[in-house]
Order: C-alpha cells, then sequence, then structure tokens
C-alpha cells in the first residue's frame, strides 16, 4: 500500500507525475526530500478565534509535530472546521455532522500515514471520532483538557453548571446585576474545556475509554505543562503507528470498547449528549448501539465520579485524584481490560499504572457509589416510542415518579415569549413541554430542554420542574428533564400531539414515559395535524442536506448516508 506522499494521489492520470508535482509544490514550504520521505503524520487543527476551547491548541500542535520527529516521522497539520458552543448558530449539533464529513474527506484527501485529532469542545471529539472510524487510518486523539476552576467570593466556579445556577439564581432576583457581571468574568478562567463533567469532559472520557487516546487524556488540565509532554508522547506514538501501520480504529473500536465507554459514561455521571454522540461513533463501525444497552449497562453501573453537575468537583480534581485509569480500577471487572488502545497495549496496561492517591474524595469505591447505578436512564412509552433519556442522577429524587398537567410550548420561540408571561397558567406541579427542539425540527436538536423554570415560580422558590422535549441539555445542566424525545415532534412523533392539560406520567423507575390521552382522541389530533401545513423544506445547501439525512436521537443524529463504515 502506498505511504507517505505517495498517498492519496492527485488524478492526473499518470502517477509519477502527480507524485513529481506534489514534490515539487510542497518543496516551495522549504522541506528536503529527507523529511518528504518520512511517514507522513497528519495533525487536525482546530483552532479558531471563536473557539477559547481549543485556546492551546497552536502549543499542542508544536508538541505534537516534536514528538513525530523524535520518533522519525514527518509532521504536517492541516485545518478543518472548529465548532463552539457559543459560537454556533442555529447550534453547534448541527454542524457536527458538518465536521465528521470535513475531517473524514481530509483525512482521505490529503497524504498521511497516520492521524492525530485535537478537539475538546463539545462537538469537536465526537465529530472527529466519527471521521476516524470512518476514514479508518491510524489514528489518536488528544483532547485539549479542561479549564481551571474559577473562584468567587470564596467560592469554587466552573463552566458551565454554575452559569446556569448563577443565572438561575439572577432570574429569581437572589443576585443582583452587579453580582452577575462580576460573576460572568469568573467562570471561565483560563482556555479549555467547560471542567465539569459537560459533554466535553464527558466525551474526553468517553475517548480514552475506547481507547482511542493516551492513558490520562481526558483530565490533565488544558494549561498544565503535562498536557504538552502528553501532546509530544502523542506525536511520537503517532509517527509509530503510521510506521506500523495501525492499530487501526476498526481494531480499536471494538464491541468491547464500547461496552467499557458506555460503562464510563454511567459512572461518571456523564452528559446526556454522550448518549448521541457515542451511538453515532458505534453506528458507523461493525457493531452499532441501540438505546436500551445505554440504560442495560446503566443499571448495574454504580456513579463513582463526583464532578459536577452530579457531584462536587471539577475536572482538575478528577485528574489529581489519579484520572480515567483509577474511575476504571475502580470499576474492576465492569471494565473489559482486554480491548486494545492506541498504545498498542490493552487498557489493562493503563489500569495497572493507576495511582494511588490517599486522601481523594473525587473517583469512589465501588462500595461507597455517589448512586448505586448509573447516572443515565432510557425511557420508552407512548409519549416515546423510540425512546428518550433522563439523567436521574442529575434529577430531583421525589420527582422521578409524577404525574403532571402539560404546560405546552409549540417551539423555542413560543417558549422564550411565553415562558416567563405572568399569565402563563403554570402549577409546581405541572409538566413543562416544548415541542419542534428535536434533530430536523428547530433544526439541529439545541439544548433548550432545560427549560426554564417559569419566573413566578423561579420567584417563588420552585427550583426544579419535570421537563420534556425532543431537544438536548446541555451536559452541565441538572433538573429532572426528560430529553431526546423520539420521534420528535417535527418528525410526526407522538410529541407533536400533546395540548396544554394533558397528563403526562414519568415513571423513572419503571423507565417509562406516558401521555395519558385516549386513544381516539389521538387519532383524532393525529388527523388535524397531517392536514396542517407541513414543515418548510430548506431549499438549499447544507440545511436541505441537514433537513433530508439527520437520523433521529436513538440513532445519533448522524447522517443517513455516513452509517456504512466505508
Ligand atoms: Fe466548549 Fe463547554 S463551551 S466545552
Amino acid at each position: 500500500m502506498a505511504k507517505g506522499l505517495r498517498k492519496s494521489l492527485t488524478s492526473y492520470g499518470d502517477d509519477e507525475f502527480s507524485l513529481f508535482l506534489r514534490k515539487a509544490f510542497i518543496k516551495a514550504m522549504g522541506y528536503s526530500d529527507d523529511a518528504l520521505n518520512r511517514p507522513i503524520v497528519g495533525i487536525a487543527n482546530t483552532y479558531s478565534d471563536f473557539n477559547p476551547c481549543h485556546g492551546n491548541v497552536l502549543a499542542l500542535i508544536d508538541a505534537v509535530k516534536r514528538g513525530v520527529m523524535l520518533a522519525g516521522g514527518m509532521p504536517m497539520a492541516f485545518p478543518t472546521i472548529s465548532i463552539h458552543e457559543s459560537f454556533a448558530y442555529p447550534t453547534s449539533m448541527y454542524l457536527r455532522n458538518m465536521m465528521a464529513m470535513d475531517t473524514e474527506e481530509m483525512i482521505r484527501a490529503q497524504p498521511m500515514d497516520a492521524v492525530v485529532l485535537i478537539g475538546g469542545c463539545d462537538k469537536t471529539l465526537p465529530a472527529q471520532m466519527m471521521a476516524a472510524a470512518s476514514a479508518d487510518i491510524p489514528a489518536i486523539v488528544i483532547p485539549t483538557g479542561p479549564m481551571v476552576v474559577g473562584h468567587h467570593k470564596g467560592e469554587v466556579l466552573g463552566a458551565c453548571t454554575d452559569c446556569r445556577r448563577l443565572w438561575g439564581q439572577f432570574r429569581g432576583g437572589q443576585i443582583d446585576e452587579a453580582g452577575i457581571e462580576a460573576v460572568n468574568g469568573r467562570l471561565a478562567p483560563s482556555v479549555g474545556t467547560c471542567m465539569v463533567m459537560g459533554t466535553a469532559s464527558t466525551m474526553a472520557c468517553i475517548a480514552e475509554a475506547l481507547g482511542l487516546t493516551l492513558s490520562m487524556a481526558a483530565s490533565i488540565p488544558a494549561v498544565h505543562a503535562e498536557r504538552i509532554r502528553l501532546a509530544e508522547a502523542t506525536g511520537k506514538r503517532a509517527a509509530e503507528m503510521a510506521i506500523a501501520g495501525g492499530p487501526l480504529p476498526s481494531e480499536i473500536l471494538t464491541q468491547e470498547a464500547f461496552r467499557n465507554a458506555i460503562t464510563v459514561l454511567q459512572a461518571t455521571g456523564g452528559s446526556t449528549n454522550g448518549v448521541i454522540h457515542l451511538t453515532a461513533i458505534a453506528n458507523r463501525t461493525d457493531f452499532p448501539l441501540k438505546l436500551a444497552e445505554f440504560d442495560e449497562i446503566g443499571r448495574h453501573v454504580p456513579v463513582l465520579v463526583d464532578l459536577k453537575p452530579t457531584g462536587d468537583h471539577y475536572m482538575e480534581h478528577f485528574h489529581h485524584a489519579g484520572g480515567m485509569p483509577k474511575l476504571l480500577e475502580q470499576l474492576g471487572a465492569l471494565i473489559d481490560g482486554t480491548a486494545i488502545t492506541v498504545s498498542g497495549q490493552p487498557l489493562s496496561a493503563s489500569i495497572a499504572a493507576a495511582e494511588d492517591v490517599p486522601g481523594q474524595d473525587a473517583i469512589r469505591a465501588r462500595a461507597n457509589p455517589i448512586k448505586p447505578e448509573g447516572s443515565i436512564a432510557v425511557l420508552f412509552g407512548s409519549l416515546a416510542p423510540g425512546g428518550a433519556v433522563i439523567k436521574h442522577g442529575a434529577a430531583t429524587p421525589a420527582l422521578l415518579t409524577h404525574t403532571g398537567r402539560a404546560v405546552v410550548f409549540e417551539s423555542i420561540e413560543d417558549m422564550a415569549a411565553r415562558g416567563d408571561h405572568p399569565d402563563l397558567d403554570v402549577e409546581p406541579d405541572d409538566i413543562l413541554v416544548l415541542k419542534n427542539a428535536g434533530p430536523k425540527g428547530a433544526p439541529g436538536m439545541p439544548e433548550a430542554g432545560y427549560l426554564p423554570i417559569p419566573k413566578k415560580l423561579a420567584r417563588s422558590g420552585v427550583k426544579d420542574m419535570v421537563r420534556l422535549s425532543d431537544a438536548r441539555m446541555s451536559g452541565t445542566a441538572f433538573g429532572t428533564i426528560v430529553l431526546h424525545v423520539t420521534p420528535e415532534s417535527a418528525a410526526g412523533g407522538p410529541l407533536a400531539l400533546v395540548q396544554n392539560g394533558d397528563m403526562i406520567r414519568l415513571d423513572v423507575p419503571a423507565r417509562r414515559i406516558d401521555l395519558l390521552v385516549e386513544e381516539a382522541e389521538l387519532a383524532r389530533r393525529r388527523q388535524r395535524l397531517n392536514e396542517a401545513e407541513k414543515q418548510d423544506r430548506p431549499e438549499r445547501g447544507y440545511a436541505r442536506l441537514f433537513h433530508d439525512s439527520v437520523l433521529q436521537a436513538d440513532e445519533g443524529c448522524d447522517f443517513d448516508f455516513l452509517r456504512q463504515k466505508k
């Protein structure tokens, strides 16, 4: 098989000429023949002025390059899309598949024998792992790493669990304008990803559990020198993989690896977004995942990591407590240590090197869990025949079995317009319902599932209510919130039929979510719905592609034509 510069030759009908031309052009950059004859390690550069979570990417690239060269390879960085949560309209999830396609195609189009994928912010690692699964050349992931924590008036703060908590206090009138402005400057005190167990941290832990990173890659803070050394080691290992031709993602992303990743998702109290992303990655391999597997594994996996939003600590504390190797060690037989990693060694080698940190309380022992079962449950029922998820580890226990009256918002705009209106007919026992916020509906399934408590209830001290939608929720949020209702309302799911005043029953112990309305009445409503105007189909561009091709949440919201491995 062709290697180095001879790979992926541009098509001119004469391969030797293609190589001649390629070398002529690349020599314009000052490379020698010695350099150009080495195995090539591509490095995906996701630096962007719009992406503070990737603010250390250029330093990491320098270190990766050093490592590649120390091992005799030729590093070549190339740009891809970079997505930040707060700088992605309409929502970052809308762009994840575009980044996955961009990354996959640039890996294929350019000559590289291995690739280092540097990502971090919520959608970037998932997109890169989806790309790696499909491109299937030796690939190694290095997360940008979590931010260090912030401090405010003696309190430890972190993005973005505390962003939401303190914003809620501001809405409830417990914090004034000056107070919320001061907090705004302290929630994100360094470059790097959100330092709670949000989606970014969850996906970094999942990347390590899948075996796609070197050991400890998930947790080293973004600004620590240790992360730079990890990047150098990653570069070295990538060059070795380029020379050896493996291991390939298809050799690493096995059934055992995916079960390990689900176990870690549950044990970390990880983000519900992890369910969607992991499904999307798996569905590009020979080992697709079903939603029910997350629940089945979750029933036997305790939450051991004491991080916000389900616990008390932040990622740097998880790191100093021993990081992923320590967690995997504590999970014991729940982890399959035979799964191969990018190191070429089984995961058990990383576990064997786990550090013992006396007195640490961020990673619990199995005998002393935060919660006896995993943090995410999967619900089915008449309201969600294709499934829904709830992070019951971050919910109010008393609300996990609850029947209430639906207060319905037809769209995100409707919720924004009426949610805080003083005349809104809403009581603390009601269930807030949001429609048309799913993959097609919004579009892009925004993180709108954390429906704000209506102001008049928040001001009277209501902190949580059952909330339900086809949207996603930030991994940094908390509350009794049913998400990813499938099929979504814009695709004609039962959610589309819910009306104000309907009774809905949530029963998390029984894993049920049901709409308590007579079948005959639902049939009448469906008839009316079918007669109503269909949702507009975008006329052109990516919006059209997205609308026509995006799969539902239970299939990872990938595009239907990207599921197969090759
Ligand atoms: Fe990038 Fe939270 S906004 S990880």
